[in-house]
């Protein structure tokens, strides 16, 4: 069983996720209010992956027989003075998010826990490619900033994060 300090931080992770996923919803909820059809859709999906996280993270804590203390979870930013706005809020989400399952990975570390290194290593993974995507977007939204439409177009041809050799 990982230790109580591990499981601590896996719930308070928990939390994050949960956060994370919320945000996103009042974002995907903020470009529909605004008729941007597809970075609405675009965070809708991203709100749904980080639920995923969350309940990787939750049955994780029941395959090892530790308790899941599932928090209340803060009402999410939902108005921004532009449509750039929200992609640099989830930006800096994402990389705060990268910092704590970091720090996670330290206290398996510290506790000599290898089994909950390696549940983590998925979601260092997954942080490398939800950063890359959304630092992608940012950049997209950055340059058309003007002409907010070609965002729109952009996002309904490509899937950000993703390079042209893959
Ligand atoms: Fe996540
Ligand atoms: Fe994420």
């Amino acid at each position: 069983m990982p230790s109580e300090r591990f499981v601590d931080a896996l719930n308070a992770q928990v939390a994050r996720e949960f956060a994370a996923s919320h945000q996103y919803t009042a974002i995907g909820a903020w470009y529909a209010g605004e008729t941007y059809p597809q970075l609405s859709a675009f965070f809708y999906a991203q709100a749904e992956e980080e639920r995923e996280h969350a309940l990787k993270m939750v049955n994780y804590l029941l395959d090892t027989n530790s308790p899941v203390n599932l928090t209340g979870v803060e009402a999410p930013r939902a108005s921004f003075e532009d449509h750039v706005a929200p992609i640099r809020l989830a930006l800096e989400q994402e990389q705060s998010v990268t910092v704590s399952i970091s720090e996670l990975f330290e206290v398996a570390r510290e506790t000599r826990d290898y089994r909950s290194e390696q549940f983590l290593d998925w979601f260092l993974q997954e942080q490398t490619e939800e950063e890359s995507s959304m630092s992608d977007l940012l950049a997209v939204a950055e340059r058309t900033a003007s002409v907010p439409m070609l965002l729109e177009e952009y996002l309904a041809r490509e899937t950000p994060g993703q390079h042209p050799a893959e």
